[in-house]
């Protein structure tokens, strides 16, 4: 099966078995399947933060759980429900206008909803961890269905139990093993715009609008981010690339007496974030190409693919990329840039 469809860089793979999983009841029949014991599984949902670097051996299972619905109003939140196979910003279009406030910040994210408490997506001030009640999932090694929330998910700045695995570092997580099937969000009441963010800051007082909507700021983000990020059905892309690192008020310090224009940001825990992108662009990396990978023009954190989908760039190009401007940074900044898509 093609997965050049299914991911948002538009690379070309094929996976050996691909199984569409629209319900619990669907999964449920797939066990009975003489297939699936003991094989291993690969979730997708919306492909839009993986690069596929071969084809994908493991049975593909591509979840297309559908359906949201408000489950509960109180006084102090609106609790919202969709299903994992639901595309994200349709999904946040929605709520905000269904008048269930607070995701706008979020707004035009790729990808779906089940993607979004694995890699904890985050942009102009919010997290999905901010947002989020519970979910539910399914175990596929014992068919069973379990509920999370928010301390059992160990939310971390683009991370969560989903992208561990148990024999890993830290002897948890559920990589591989579980498959989202609903997200509900909580979204608490009253409702207050998170304007903080610089671009949106910047876009507020252009407008002269200082008292904006759920549905206003649900517009600028999607303005500011057409402006920046590539679409990705037009130029093939997983996102940011690598993660914003952190590092020490020494070292940053060290860095800023180099380098005194370096974009840095102060953490609550009183680490110092930098901008990868800044770091990679300093390096002379924005608007280069290698193979059919190229950085993008506007914003050097964005790996796109060249080659449109008739010479789509490959796996191996990205990595290849990836991996001289991780050196060249190192070389710089003594900075090591950690890759943020999943690569498969
Ligand atoms: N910058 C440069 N040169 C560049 C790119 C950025 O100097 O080529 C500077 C900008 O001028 C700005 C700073 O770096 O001062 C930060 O850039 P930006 O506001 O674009 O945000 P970012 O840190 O690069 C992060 C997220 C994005 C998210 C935005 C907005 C990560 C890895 N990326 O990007 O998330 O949309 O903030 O909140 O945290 C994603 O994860 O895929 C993603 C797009």
């Amino acid at each position: 099966v093609p997965l050049q469809p299914y991911n948002s860089f538009g690379i070309v793979a094929r996976a050996l078995t691909l199984i569409r999983v629209a319900s619990e009841a669907d999964l449920a029949a797939l066990r009975t399947d003489a297939q699936w014991a003991g094989a291993p599984r690969f979730v997708l949902g919306g492909g839009s933060n993986i690069v596929l670097t071969g084809d994908v051996k493991p049975l593909v299972l591509k979840v297309e759980i559908k359906g949201r619905r408000l489950v509960e109003e109180t006084e102090r939140a609106w609790i919202v429900e969709a299903g994992a196979g639901e595309n994200w910003h349709e999904t946040v279009q929605w709520t905000v206008e269904q008048g269930f406030p607070g995701l706008e910040n979020l707004a035009l994210i790729p990808g779906t909803v089940g993607g979004a408490p694995v890699q904890n997506i985050g942009a102009y001030g919010i997290e999905l961890q901010d947002r989020f009640d519970s979910l539910d999932a399914i175990d596929l090694d014992t068919g069973s269905a379990f509920t999370l929330d928010a301390a059992q998910c160990a939310f971390g700045y683009r991370d969560s139990v989903f992208k561990h695995t148990a024999s890993g570092p830290n002897g948890f997580g559920l990589a591989g093993r579980a498959l989202i099937t609903r997200v509900r969000f909580r979204l608490p009441k009253p409702w207050k715009a998170v304007v903080g963010y610089f671009d949106l800051e910047r876009r507020m007082e252009e407008s002269g609008n200082f008292t904006p909507t759920s549905r206003d700021i649900f517009d600028w983000i999607c303005a500011i981010r057409r402006a920046k990020l590539p679409d990705w059905r037009v130029l093939g892309n997983a996102g940011s690339f690598f993660k914003n690192p952190t590092v020490s008020p020494e070292q940053c310090a060290d860095i800023i007496a180099r380098d005194p224009k370096i974009v840095h940001y102060p953490m609550p825990d009183g680490s110092i974030k930098l901008a990868a992108g800044w770091l990679i662009d300093a390096c002379g990396w924005k608007g280069k190409t290698v193979g059919n990978a190229g950085v993008y023009e506007k914003q050097a954190l964005v790996l796109v693919n060249r080659g449109g989908r008739d010479n789509p760039v490959t796996g191996g190009e990205v990595m290849t990329l990836a991996k001289a401007i991780q050196t060249s940074v190192y070389e710089r900044f003594g900075i090591r840039l950690e890759p943020e898509p999943v690569v498969v």
